[in-house]
């Protein structure tokens, strides 16, 4: 018997992914909804893993706990957003980041190694490993929610520093390409050469305005309400981007608006409604 999967967000960026790559296992199957496609629903208690990838949100927490009910008795939940530390722990849920080029992240889905973590991680990652990635489980969810934070944090971090070089080269006349770009490339080689690869910097291009990303400050913003640096947030954050509350609920209720007796159609869970 197959195994039931069902992607939360299968329209966006990361959901389209990951559905691609469940899809490579003969033994899943795999149906999705997403805000932006057809209204078609799973029946409840139909599936046997639950794969969120919608952003985080102020409501995330409360969608997560409603689209329970599509869920088996001991039915599992992936959740490969980018969220706060303590999330999936409080979801009961293995988190599993996402780490790849956007917008097509499948090449990064299956090349990169994909961690998970939580109680049920290593069951998590057998599905992937399935699908021919590089499933590495680990036991706290909590660190690997705070992995994909620092990930993205550190390179806005390097941004910010090149940033912070090609402002002081351009006001003192001084060049950027020596003093930052040749500069780090030799030093990296030279040290690679002494076998310390443990050193290696980043070498970026420079891009004029603001670090900005995709997820650079959407992600500093979920690990700084947490725990406030102040000293980074001053390189990171931009004054008009909108605050973040965490919001936690006590119960969740059954109101998403779509009709789970709907019939499940397979066929019809790829846009065409
Ligand atoms: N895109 C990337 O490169 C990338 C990389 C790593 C992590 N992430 C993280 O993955 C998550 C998703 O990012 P994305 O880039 O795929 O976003 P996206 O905007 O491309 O897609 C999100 C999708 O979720 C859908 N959606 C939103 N709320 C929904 C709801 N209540 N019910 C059903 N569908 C809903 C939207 O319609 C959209 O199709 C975020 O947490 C992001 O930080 C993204």
């Amino acid at each position: 018997m197959k195994t039931t999967h069902f992607v939360l967000g299968n329209k966006g960026q990361v959901g389209a992914a990951i559905e691609f790559v469940l899809n490579a296992c003969e033994d899943h199957e795999v149906t999705g909804f997403d805000l932006a496609g057809p209204k078609t629903c799973p029946t409840k208690g139909s599936i046997d893993v639950m794969h969120v990838t919608i952003p985080y949100g102020d409501e995330f927490l409360n969608i997560v706990g409603k689209w329970r009910v599509v869920l088996k008795e001991n039915g599992l939940i992936i959740v490969h957003s980018t969220v706060p530390v303590g999330t999936c722990d409080y979801l009961d849920a293995v988190h599993s980041p996402i780490r790849g080029i956007h917008p097509d992240l499948v090449g990064g889905i299956t090349t990169f190694v994909k961690f998970f973590g939580g109680a049920r991680a290593i069951e998590a990652a057998g599905y992937f490993a399935a699908c021919g990635c590089q499933a590495f489980p680990f036991a706290c969810a909590r660190s690997v929610e705070a992995m994909k934070l620092w990930s993205t944090t550190q390179y806005g971090l390097s941004i910010a520093t090149e940033k912070a070089i090609h402002a002081y080269c351009a006001e003192l006349g001084l060049s950027f390409d020596v003093v930052y770009t040749l500069a780090n490339i030799t030093y990296n080689l030279g040290y690679s050469i002494l076998g310390k690869t443990g050193v290696q910097r980043p070498v970026l291009e420079h891009v004029p305005g603001p670090v900005g990303g995709h997820c650079v400050e959407p992600n500093f913003r979920l690990l700084n309400v947490q725990h406030p640096f102040v000293v980074f947030a001053h390189h990171i954050l931009t004054e008009d981007a909108p605050e973040i509350t965490l919001f936690y609920t006590e119960s969740f209720d059954d109101d998403l608006g779509v009709d789970f007796e709907a019939d499940f159609d397979p066929e019809n869970t790829n846009g065409e409604d």
